[in-house]
Parts: C-alpha cells; structure tokens; sequence
C-alpha cells in the first residue's frame, strides 16, 4: 500500500497581541534561536514532503534575511484567527494528503509525540494531540461524552465547571486534505472575538460521524505555548536548564548553573571554568584550560587555551590568543584581536584593533582603531585619539615601546619600535625612530598659596 503523503503546516502569523511587544511573537529568543525556529525544526526532523508556513510579510522579511527557509510561504494579511490561517493555506492541500497543524509558538513539542499522532490517524479521521495538566488555564479544553471526544472549549468561552477540565488541546492535529478543507470552509466567526477558532473542526468533525482519537504528548512541557512575556521566561528556563545540564555532562564547570545563560552556541575544550552570572551569545569557542569570572558577557568571540577572563568584562566579536589575561571590567569590541600571552585589565576599552604577543594595557585605557606591537606597555590613563569629530583614524606603534601613564596619541600616528613616551605627552607628530618622546612643560610651585587665598 501506498504510504499517504505528509504536509506539515505551521502557523506564526498571529499578532502575538499578548507579548505586548512590537516584534513578532513567533521570533522571540530562546536560548538564542527564535521560538519558530524549535517548531521548524522539530517539523523538518519528521521529513514531511512539504512544509507550508503561515505568516506575516513582516516575518517572512526578517527570516528571508537570516536565514535559507525551505518552506512554501503562506501570507496571512488579516489576522482573523487559527481556522482562517488554516483556510489561506488549504488552498495547498491535497486531498489523499496527512495533513499536520503544528503552532509556531509551541517550541517543545516533539518528533516523538507527532509520530505517535502519524500513527493514531491510521485508525481515525482527526486525531488531537493533547496533555493533561495540573493549570490548564489558558488553553483549550477537551470536552467529552462518554469518553469520546465532541469539541474543544477555547479558554475564554469556558464556563465554570469546564474551565476545571484538566485535559488540554495543544492545537496540534492530523487530518487527511479533503476532510480538513471540509471542516475549516464549516468554521463560523466566534461570539467573544469575531476570530474563526481552528478548534472547532473538532466538534464540525464530530456533528459528521467521523472518529476523533486523541494522543497524549510525551512530556507534558510539550504543551506550553508562548503567549506572554511571563510563559517566554518560563521556557528560557527550561532551556537554559537543557543547555546548562548538557554543557556539564560535556565536562564545563558552572559555578551555578542557574544563573548562567547560553544564547547560542558554545564549542569549547577541556577544563573550563565559568563562575556566576555569565552571559554567552552568538558563536562563542573557549578552548582548553579557560576560566570565565564571574558577570563576563561574551558575544561571538573566540578565546584560546589557557587564557582567563576575570571579572564583569564584556567583549564582543573578538579573539583572543592564548595565555592572555583580561579584565576585570573591561570592554573589548568591533574585531578586536589579541596575540598570546597578552594583559588587558581594569576599564580599558579596546576597539578595532590588533595587539601583538606579551603587549600590556593595565589600567583605565581606549586603544582604537590601532595596531600596536608585541612587548608595548601603555600605562594607566592612556589613549588613542582616534576620532577627530568627522573622521577615525589608525594609530601604529612599533615593538618594545612604552607608553607613559595619561598620555594622548593624536591620530593619524605611527610610532617607532623600541620609542619611550614619557608620562603625560601629547605625541601629534609621527615618532620615525627610537627616541624618548615628551612635551616641554613647566612646573611652577606659587608658594604661600593656602593663605593667600584665606586673605
Ligand atoms: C491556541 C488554541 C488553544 C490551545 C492553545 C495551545 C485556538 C483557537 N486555540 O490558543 O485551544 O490550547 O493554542 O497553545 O486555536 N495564528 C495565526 N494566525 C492568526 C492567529 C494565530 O497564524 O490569525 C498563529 C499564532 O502565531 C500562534 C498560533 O497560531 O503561533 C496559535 O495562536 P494563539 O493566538 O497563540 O492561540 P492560543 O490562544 O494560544
Ligand atoms: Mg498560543
């Protein structure tokens, strides 16, 4: 016998209204990937022959961008609720088809309950894909008569005695092209909202005699959708408690792994040590022999073996060579790149710039747009003026040189290897070889200053 093809449909297209925020519901973050992104892939990992996505012009702009999407894009202009999101993309369905209705914010819903749905439908027209849950506040319930299933009540139509059904609906069902057409074309404005409830197929189905089944989900997580910020901080902890628990297995030390979040991906090696409250985001990859202290921010960076990152530093799209040690509290940014064996510490900012093997920047500096040599030392207070109101300008300075504390490089400048700056200088012109650099000033001692100004 022929194996009936599969069309899995996502739904995303809603207006999220109860975020309460301006960006799509559907493309919120979850450890760092949107919450469509979970349902995607879950759906992909069923290989179905087609999936069809049901969303705005708005999302589909924003994930054309990001992403390679195989889907067939499915526009819903007017948000007029899950059974006209259905009914846009039906205009694709085939009638011999299983069709699979997945919601785009249900990011916990898996393969293994969906296959267990593929495989109820052999003995049923529609069956529903449902968990029984001790709050089942918000979501839709089962109503049944003598055990068999006769509708889904939505939440907010729900009188007293049905609001305590605690057998919920998660949106998610099977049914083959032709009855679904059928049913959807059925479905009448609802009284409380004007919306056309998806759910009512069930009780359409029900009214034609056709068999209903229901399959509970394995884990009863799977049902969460996201509606709202507090149920989008609900999940982030379960994924971040996934994520945390794999990272140890694979050998991370988290000091506490409840206050550490991953927002992306993390390759990494052995002996690594993160203490409390770091924040990883994008591509980060620490290598062997790492320690992170605690409150360090790090977004798409590379650090390499044995280099330590101490306390409350931030850095952004840099890298990191090997026996460094940086921080604490500094920012390091825009494609910065440090050799080996490199100390960057407390409230220096580094920005676009290159720093050879065994250089120091100690304390309170901005290094921009610069490239400077191995064994440099800039003392405290130091900077690079690189920004003259209209335009950024490099500043080069050779090996072996030595910045005195609170000087100003002026941009454009180039200074030679093995050149001492002295303590407070201005340099504005080029420094062409070794030499010690410093400005003429004079230091005038007023005496008699203090009763002077009593008088
Ligand atoms: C829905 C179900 C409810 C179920 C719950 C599970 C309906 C009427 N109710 O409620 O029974 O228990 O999910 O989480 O279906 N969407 C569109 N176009 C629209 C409206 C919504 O594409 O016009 C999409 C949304 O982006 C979302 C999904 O459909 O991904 C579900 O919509 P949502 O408004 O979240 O429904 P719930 O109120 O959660
Ligand atoms: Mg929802």
């Amino acid at each position: 016998m022929l194996k009936n093809k599969t069309t899995i449909v996502i739904l995303a297209a809603g207006k999220g209204s109860r975020m309460k925020s301006n960006y799509p519901k559907v493309l919120h973050k979850l450890g760092g990937k949107t919450i469509l992104e979970y349902v995607l892939n879950t759906a992909k990992s069923i290989k179905p022959e087609r999936i069809i996505l049901v969303c705005t012009s708005n999302i589909k702009e924003i994930l054309s961008k990001t992403q390679n999407f195989s889907v067939k894009w499915v526009i819903q202009k007017h948000q007029k609720g899950t059974g006209d999101a259905i009914n846009i993309a039906s205009k694709n369905f085939l009638d011999n088809e299983n069709i699979i209705v997945l919601y785009g914010d249900m990011p916990f819903i898996s393969k293994e309950s969906i296959k267990k749905l593929q495989e109820s439908k052999k003995k049923s027209n529609l069956s529903l894909l449902t968990s029984s849950i001790k709050n089942p506040e918000g979501y839709g319930r089962v109503a049944r008569k003598k055990g068999k299933v006769i509708r889904i009540i939505e939440d907010k139509c729900a009188k007293n005695k049905e609001k305590l059904i605690k057998e919920v609906y998660s949106g998610t069902f099977i049914a083959n092209g032709k009855d679904l057409k059928r049913w959807i074309l059925k479905i009448k404005k609802n009284d409380v909202d004007a919306e056309l409830y998806a759910t009512d197929i069930v009780y359409l189905a029900y009214l034609e005699g056709s068999t209903i089944s229901t399959v509970e989900t394995v884990n009863y997580k799977e049902i969460l959708g996201i509606n709202n910020q507090l149920q989008l901080s609900i999940s982030e902890k379960i994924i971040q408690k996934k994520i945390t628990k794999n990272l140890m297995i694979s050998g991370v030390m988290l000091k506490d792994p409840s206050r550490f979040n991953l927002r992306g991906i993390l390759k990494h090696g052995k002996n690594i040590e993160i203490d409390t409250g770091v924040i990883l985001e994008g591509n980060v990859t620490l290598g062997d022999n790492i320690k992170i202290g605690a409150g360090c921010i790090i977004k798409n960076s590379i650090i390499q073996n044995k280099s330590q990152i101490k306390e409350y530093s931030i850095m952004e799209n840099v890298k990191i060579g090997q026996n460094c040690i940086i921080g604490p509290f500094c920012h390091l940014r825009n494609n910065t790149i440090l050799n080996n064996e490199i100390h960057i510490g407390n409230f220096v900012e580094i920005k676009e710039s290159t720093i050879e093997k065994k250089s120091k920047i100690k304390h309170l500096s901005y290094i921009g747009d610069s490239e400077i040599g191995s064994q440099v030392n800039i003392g405290a207070g130091s900077i690079t003026c690189n920004y003259n109101g209209l335009k950024k300008s490099k500043t080069i300075i050779g090996n072996n040189v030595f910045i005195g504390s609170n000087s100003e490089l002026v941009a454009p400048i180039k200074i030679s290897k093995d050149t001492t700056i002295a303590a407070g200088t201005t340099v504005i012109k080029n420094v062409e070889k070794p030499c010690l650099v410093y400005n003429k000033k004079e230091q005038k001692h007023k005496e008699n200053w203090i009763l002077a100004k009593k008088k």
